[in-house]
């Protein structure tokens, strides 16, 4: 019969408990995965108790409160605090969000915090995103012209432009990629909904004319068509856009310049 071991590392244990201050009313326990790889010790989980009347609203308060009052080891990306800059992407209440927009009082019970999926950890909330902006740089994502550039601006009329709203928006913030299982066993090969939206934001772009290479890039069985409609990327994604119809929309170009 086969065995099948669990990978090193990928059981969390039972890790120390911060409790709430004396008096404090409203306690939120808020549960985090801890490891720090070079250390040698197993992940553990975390557990802190937190006084709401004594926190901001958001997720990312009570991760700013922990490190400022509890732990000051803790360690997690953030900095724009409103939902722009994707840096504080990671998994609360099973599933990939962003901690300053996601607010406590919409979790119910004990609030669990772990890193973004299926990515390596570099500590804590932490992911390593090398492998990610590696595959972000591979669709060349910047404008290609052929003309001279003009003295002022590239000029595009409004419907063209209305052609790059639903990914414009988008954040890289990976919570998409990070939820797709054809990414999670793929993610070499795979370049997974985040990167092909914007592979996309660059073929829909009126002004660009590199769309023939752009999508000789695409045409190959694992970076494009590992995709399997699962939909799991456009359910996360915390800005409310659709990468599973941006790949669509892809493989849409790929039949028409066929045909
Ligand atoms: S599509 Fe959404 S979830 Fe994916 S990287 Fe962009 S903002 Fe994040
Ligand atoms: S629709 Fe495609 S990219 Fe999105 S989660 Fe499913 S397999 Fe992944
Ligand atoms: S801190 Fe910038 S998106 Fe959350």
């Amino acid at each position: 019969m086969v065995e099948i071991a669990l990978p090193k590392n990928s059981r969390v244990e039972q890790g120390t408990t911060h409790q709430a201050p004396p008096g404090a009313k409203r306690v939120k326990r808020f549960k985090v995965y801890r490891w720090e790889p070079d250390s040698g010790r197993k992940p553990r989980l975390d557990t802190f108790e937190i006084d709401l009347d004594a926190c901001g609203p958001m997720v990312l308060d009570a991760l700013i409160k922990i490190k400022a009052e509890q732990d000051s080891s803790l360690t997690f990306r953030r900095s724009c605090r409103e939902g722009v800059c994707g840096s504080c992407a990671m998994n609360i209440d099973g599933g990939n969000t962003l901690a300053c927009t996601l607010a406590i009082e919409d979790i119910a019970g004990d609030v669990l915090i772990y890193p973004l999926p299926h990515m390596y950890v570099i500590k804590d909330l932490v992911s390593d995103f090398s492998q990610f902006w590696a595959q972000y740089e591979s669709i060349q994502p910047w404008l290609q012209t052929e003309s001279p550039p003009p003295e002022r601006e590239q000029r595009q009329d409004p419907g063209d432009r209305a052609k790059l709203d639903g990914l414009w928006e988008c954040i890289l913030c990976a919570c998409c990629s990070t939820s797709c299982p054809s990414y999670w066993w793929n993610s070499d090969r795979f370049l997974g909904p985040a990167v092909l939206l914007q592979a996309y934001r660059w073929l829909a772009d009126s002004r660009d004319d590199n769309t023939g290479e752009r999508l000789d890039q695409l045409e190959d069985p694992f970076r494009l068509y590992r995709c399997h409609t699962i939909m799991n990327c456009t359910n996360t994604c915390p800005k409310g856009l659709n990468p599973a119809r941006a790949i669509a929309n892809i493989r849409k170009l790929m039949v028409e310049r066929d045909a």
